[in-house]
């Protein structure tokens, strides 16, 4: 959707296919089927000037294309860690005879290497060889900035194996990155194909190490958003990427470190890194449950509990690997009963989750529980009054996994509060006890703003 909406806002001509008439329906009706900040007006304005139509038919869509794009799903294969290449297959297989000579098919979806080479076989048993081309050309937007990661992106990356593809391809491109002076990094296939796992395993391996590092400063009572911060402006190391929270989900970097797992078993070569961090992600989403309990003595039986955020990051309306999930399970089976509130991800999260009353308002669904739990940082939970949302609870108890509450007003109003990598109790921290010391003495506690010391520095 985006891919092929950028491209029409680019000046193309472009045909989005899918197989799905419900969706292919619903867009001819401005009907968007994800949730993507930015999206919908940009279709509405291509779709408008004709720049980008939608079908079920392939033909209708690959017949007389230059550049066709492949960019269905690579999910998992429960029980297996590679990718399911059977879509990409099947769409290869199916437009090899559809398409005309001189054609680029271009592989977007997410795939192992050497993917590109079996499409090349297959589209070569329809067609003389010399006749086609087939490139990889990865993609790294994000979803809920999926659009100016797509429009402005950082690196546009091209795997070709000969002159035709290179050329439309950069050719394509050509509106964003002349404009921007984007770096083009022009590959063999199966770089690029392992560029973009490479990629995404490095920055889950990224959140994977500050995850751990926040549970060390809630031992001994460091804050890992500072200390975030007083790694990350060395620009060796950067800022982004640093925000702990309750391990990494979603549709990418689970699956894709899986799959990377996979590819370099099939070589017999140990990516240990990579393995840690999948594993480590894997309990840490296990063990936020904790935080919750911990709060209680250990016990929850009978409490209610306000989950609030449910989507595996904001803007978004994707629920898959979710950390509200294992979560949701796991305080479900110590006796909670769990009322939850999304702005935009609750018919998603009700086909994965069951016993769970949602809510559309934060304050109704924190009405009468024991304790709130930040799980997704959406601006309207950043945003929350805290006053109203205490009033709302039965006791004052706030677990915040993202870190996007304000700690010290929520303590001002009496809550008991927890976060993520910061001191679990104030009573057991030494910044709290120096910052208790310090108020009893009629001092306010000044906090340095790192950032205005790097702007000095500099
Ligand atoms: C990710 C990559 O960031 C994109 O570059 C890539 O194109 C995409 O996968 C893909 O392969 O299609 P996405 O899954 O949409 O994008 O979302 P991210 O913003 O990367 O977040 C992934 C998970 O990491 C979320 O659960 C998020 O909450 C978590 N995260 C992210 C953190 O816990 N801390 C952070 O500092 C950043």
């Amino acid at each position: 959707m985006v891919s092929g909406t950028c491209f029409a806002e680019w000046g193309n001509n472009v045909v989005c296919m899918d197989k799905n008439a419900q969706k292919i329906d619903g867009l001819r009706k401005g009907r968007m089927p994800i949730y993507e900040p930015g999206l919908d007006e940009l279709v509405e304005h291509n779709y408008a000037a004709g720049r980008l139509n939608f079908t079920c038919n392939l033909a209708e869509a690959v017949t007389g294309a230059t550049v066709v794009f492949i960019a269905v799903g690579t999910p998992t294969r429960p029980g297996q860690g590679d990718a399911d290449l059977s879509f990409v297959y099947m769409a290869a297989r199916e437009l090899a005879s559809l398409i005309a000579d001189d054609t680029v098919v271009v592989v977007k979806s997410t795939v192992p290497v050497g993917t590109g080479d079996v499409l090349q076989t297959i589209i070569g048993s329809a067609r003389k060889a010399g006749t086609f081309s087939v490139a990889s050309n990865p993609e790294f937007l994000r979803e809920g900035v999926a659009v100016s990661d797509f429009l402005a992106p950082d690196r546009v990356v091209i795997g070709v194996e000969d002159e035709r593809a290179n050329r439309r391809l950069i050719e394509l491109y050509d509106s964003t990155t002349a404009l921007r002076n984007t770096p083009v990094i022009v590959t063999g296939r199966r770089t690029a194909e392992l560029i973009k796992y490479a990629a995404n395993a490095f920055l889950a391996t990224k959140i994977t190490f500050i995850n751990e590092l926040a549970d060390l400063c809630e031992e001994v009572g460091s804050d890992v958003k500072e200390l975030a911060l007083g790694i990350g402006l060395d620009r060796r190391i950067g800022t982004s990427f640093l925000m702990a929270g309750p391990g990494y989900g979603g549709s990418c970097f689970p699956k894709d470190t899986l799959a990377l797992l996979r590819t370099a078993q099939d070589y017999g070569v140990t990516l240990g890194i990579v393995e840690e961090t999948a594993a480590a992600n894997d309990a840490r989403k296990q063990r936020m449950a904790q935080k919750v309990v911990e709060a209680f003595d250990g016990d929850i039986d009978g409490l209610t509990i306000a989950v609030l955020g449910l989507t595996f990051k904001a803007d978004t309306d994707d629920m898959r690997d979710a950390p509200s999930v294992p979560l949701i399970k796991a305080l479900q089976r110590l006796g909670g009963h769990i009322r939850a509130y999304d702005p935009v991800g609750i018919e998603n999260a009700a086909m994965v989750l069951d016993g769970v009353d949602f809510f559309e308002d934060p304050y109704e669904c924190a009405w009468n529980a024991d304790a709130a739990v930040v799980v997704t940082e959406w601006e309207t939970i950043k945003k929350i009054d805290l006053a109203q949302l205490k009033q709302h609870l039965r006791q004052p108890v706030l677990i915040d996994l993202r870190n996007i509450l304000d700690t010290e007003a929520a303590e001002e109003l009496g809550f008991r509060i927890s976060a993520v990598g910061r001191p679990a109790s104030p009573d057991s921290s030494l910044q709290e006890i120096g910052k208790r010391r310090d108020r009893q003495r009629g001092f306010k506690t000044e906090r340095v703003d790192p950032f205005s010391i790097a702007i000095r520095e500099k």
